[in-house]
C-alpha cells in the first residue's frame, strides 16, 4: 500500500466483501481482564486460520455475512478501507447502539495490510459515522489478542465498568471496552 487508505461507505450488497478478508494472524499475547485490569494469559490459539471459504459453521465466510448482514440491513454503517481496487479492510458500526453508546461490531483488517493505518482510518470514519445519532461512546467487544487489545488502547479506549450482557453472552472471552467519542 503506497496510499493512505480511501474509506468508503458501502451497502449491504456490499457484505460479500468479507469474502476478500484474510484474517488469519499469528498471535503471541492474549489477555483476560482480572479483577478490573487487563492481565496476560496464555495464549489460546497462536495460529489463527483464515475463514473457512465454504463451511457455514463458526469462522466460516458464510457465518462472518450472516452476523454482518442484517446489522447493516437494520441501519448499522458499512465501511470498506481501500487502496484503489484493492480491499484492505472492513469495519460495521451501529451508530445507535443503546443508549448514548454506538457499537463497533466488526473490525477487520487483511493480513497483508495489517500495520499501516488501516483500522485506525476506519476507527476515524466510525466514530464520524455516530456523530449524527449523538453517541456519546463507542462500546466495543474485542477479541482478546495483542494486536485487536493494542488497538483499541490506541484508540483510548477503557476497560468496561460493566458488560453488555448480550455481547458477553455471545463472546465470553472477549475484551469489553468503551471509548469516550470527544
Ligand atoms: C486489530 C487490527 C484491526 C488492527 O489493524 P491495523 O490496521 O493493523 O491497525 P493500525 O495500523 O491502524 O494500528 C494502529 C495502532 O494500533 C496498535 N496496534 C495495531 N496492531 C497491533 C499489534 N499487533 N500489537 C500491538 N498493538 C497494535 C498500535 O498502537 C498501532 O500503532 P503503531 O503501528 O503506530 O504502533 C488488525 O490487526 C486485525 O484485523 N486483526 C485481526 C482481526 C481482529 O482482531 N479484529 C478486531 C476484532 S475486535
Amino acid at each position: 500500500m503506497t496510499n493512505p487508505p480511501e474509506v468508503r461507505h458501502l451497502d449491504v450488497d456490499d457484505v460479500y466483501l468479507v469474502e476478500r478478508i484474510d484474517r488469519s494472524e499469528h498471535v503471541d499475547v492474549e489477555y483476560t481482564v482480572r479483577d478490573g485490569q487487563l492481565a496476560e494469559r496464555p495464549v489460546s490459539m497462536s495460529e489463527i486460520p483464515p475463514w473457512d471459504p465454504f463451511g457455514t459453521g463458526p469462522y466460516s465466510v458464510a457465518a462472518e455475512i450472516a452476523f454482518c448482514e442484517p446489522l447493516v440491513r437494520s441501519g448499522a454503517t458499512l465501511l470498506g478501507a481501500f487502496d484503489g481496487a484493492e480491499l484492505l479492510g472492513l469495519a460495521i458500526v451501529d451508530p445507535a447502539f443503546e443508549g448514548p453508546n454506538a457499537w463497533l461490531a466488526f473490525l477487520h483488517v487483511s493480513r497483508p495490510h495489517r500495520r499501516r493505518g488501516v483500522a485506525s482510518a476506519l476507527w476515524s470514519a466510525a466514530v464520524e459515522a455516530t456523530r449524527g445519532a449523538g453517541a456519546t461512546a463507542m462500546y466495543v467487544s474485542a477479541v482478546p489478542t495483542g494486536s485487536a487489545v493494542g488497538f483499541y488502547l490506541s484508540r483510548g479506549c477503557e476497560l468496561a465498568d460493566s458488560v453488555h450482557p448480550d455481547l458477553y453472552a455471545m463472546e465470553p472471552d472477549d475484551i469489553h471496552f468503551l471509548c469516550t467519542l470527544t
